[in-house]
């Protein structure tokens, strides 16, 4: 992630002042990320009745979220840590955020929603003007076998937000209750950000000196893009697996009645 090797260059950078000044403001401009996992299902053309009631059923379902008060602002006691192994560095570790706080979340709008039942295919494109995002950020690594340390407090303000994804889904038989639920396996997306703003207050750290120029170099040499990529694909596969827990539990049917049942008649 680049707010990661962001802080990582900027500890080595600046050792020296980094517990002297009291509040650092940086603007990391545009961000784009795409991640994947698994193989696309084909996105067959037109969509069935069935089909476009089972999309507009789940744009429904989207606007009720807007108005479960518990998501905005979201406020978790810690994520789960990610690891972060860049061996050309020789840095190996893990990053964690604690008290995370993110706002903004219900402003979406959602520009496109459709769901194939066929083949469990669904496409969404949702647009968020402002995510802000607070916490205490922790690293934890070996840098050449030497601990590297940084603690600090970060608030962020994601402006424009755009998440395009396609996700795959196929039914299995739950270990957990026998029935037939819905495991998501594949899943496509694309981030794309207008522009993201950092300040970061109450530094802690133990990074040498010495350490500073040729890192930071090569942290931003074009090696970076796939160690960061893979980073985004790690937290998408974590993602997942939270989301295909839940869906254990959940019968197929369940959704199938929601979506395909026409209320309005
Ligand atoms: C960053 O700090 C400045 C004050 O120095 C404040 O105006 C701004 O809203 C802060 N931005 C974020 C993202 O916390």
């Amino acid at each position: 992630m680049r707010v990661v090797v962001f802080l990582v260059t900027w500890c080595f950078s600046f050792p020296s002042i980094l517990t002297e000044i009291n509040i650092y403001n940086t603007d990391l401009g545009d961000i784009h990320y795409t991640g994947e996992i698994g193989h696309e299902p084909l996105k067959y053309t037109p969509l069935s009745t069935q089909d476009q009631l089972a999309s507009e059923k789940a744009a429904d379902v989207m606007d009720f979220i807007q108005l479960i008060p518990k998501i905005d602002p979201l406020e978790l006691a810690m994520l789960p840590p990610i690891g972060i192994d860049v061996p050309y560095l020789f840095l190996k570790g893990k990053v964690f955020l604690k008290n995370f706080v993110m706002s903004g979340v219900k402003q979406f709008e959602l520009r496109k929603m459709e769901l194939r039942m066929i083949n469990l295919r669904s496409d969404v494109n949702i647009n968020l003007p402002l995510i802000s995002i607070a916490g205490d950020f922790y690293l934890q690594a070996y840098l050449t076998f030497v601990p590297l340390y940084l603690k600090c407090h970060i608030s962020a303000d994601l402006h424009n937000v755009n998440v395009v994804a396609t996700t795959g889904g196929k039914k299995i038989r739950s270990p957990n209750t026998g029935e037939v639920v819905l495991q998501v396996n594949s899943i496509h997306v694309a981030v794309d950000i207008q522009n993201v703003k950092v300040n970061i207050t109450d530094v802690e750290t133990n990074a040498p000196e010495e350490e500073t120029g040729p890192i930071v170099m090569q942290l931003f040499s074009n090696s970076r893009r796939n160690s960061e990529s893979r980073t985004f694909d790690k937290i998408l596969g974590i993602g997942l697996g939270i989301v295909n827990q839940e869906l254990l539990n959940i019968p197929f049917e369940v959704f199938e009645q929601y979506l395909t049942t026409d209320t309005y008649k």
